[in-house]
C-alpha cells in the first residue's frame, strides 16, 4: 500500500466539486485515510511550493492557492502515487486525457483543481506538512 497527497485547490473548491473529485478517488480504488478543509496562509503556501520558488509562475501559484479553502487529503492504495497522477491528467487542461478530473473540471494551467504529489519522497514530505499522525486512519 502507499499513500499521496491530494489538494482541491481553491477553484474547484469553489466551484462545489469537492464530491465529485473525491469520488473519482475512492471509485478508482484510492482510500481517504485523512481529510481537512483549510484556508493557507501566503507563507504556507510558498513553503509548500517552495520547490517551485524561482519559476516565473510562483508568485501567482501561491496568489492563487491562498485565494480561497483548500480541501487536503491522504490518498491510500495500490501505487496511489501514479494513480492518483492518471486521474488527474496532465498538469495544462488543454493537454489532459479526456475523462481525467483536469480535463474534466479545470480551467488552465494555473487554476488546474488538483495538486498530487510527484514521487514517493515528495508524498512523504507532503503528508508530514498538512497531517499529524492522530489524523491518519
Ligand atoms: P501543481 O501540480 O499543483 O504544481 C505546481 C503548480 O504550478 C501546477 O500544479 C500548476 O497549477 C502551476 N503552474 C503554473 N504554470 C506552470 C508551468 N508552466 N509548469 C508547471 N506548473 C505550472
Amino acid at each position: 500500500m502507499e499513500q499521496t497527497l491530494s489538494i482541491i485547490k481553491p477553484d474547484a473548491v469553489r466551484k462545489q466539486l469537492v464530491g465529485k473529485i473525491i469520488s473519482r478517488f475512492e471509485e478508482n480504488g484510492l482510500r481517504i485515510a485523512a481529510i481537512k478543509k483549510l484556508h493557507l496562509s501566503k507563507e504556507e503556501a510558498g513553503e509548500f511550493y517552495a520547490i517551485h520558488k524561482d519559476r516565473p509562475f510562483f508568485k501567482d501559484l501561491v496568489d492563487f492557492m491562498v485565494s480561497g479553502p483548500v480541501v487536503v487529503m491522504i490518498l491510500e492504495g495500490s501505487d496511489a502515487i501514479a494513480k492518483n497522477r492518471e486521474l488527474m491528467g496532465s498538469t495544462n487542461p488543454k493537454e489532459a486525457q479526456a475523462g481525467t478530473i483536469r480535463a474534466d473540471f479545470a480551467d488552465s494551467i494555473d487554476e488546474n483543481a488538483v495538486h498530487g504529489s510527484d514521487s514517493k519522497d515528495n508524498a512523504a514530505i507532503e503528508i508530514s506538512f498538512f497531517f499529524a499522525r492522530r489524523e491518519i486512519f
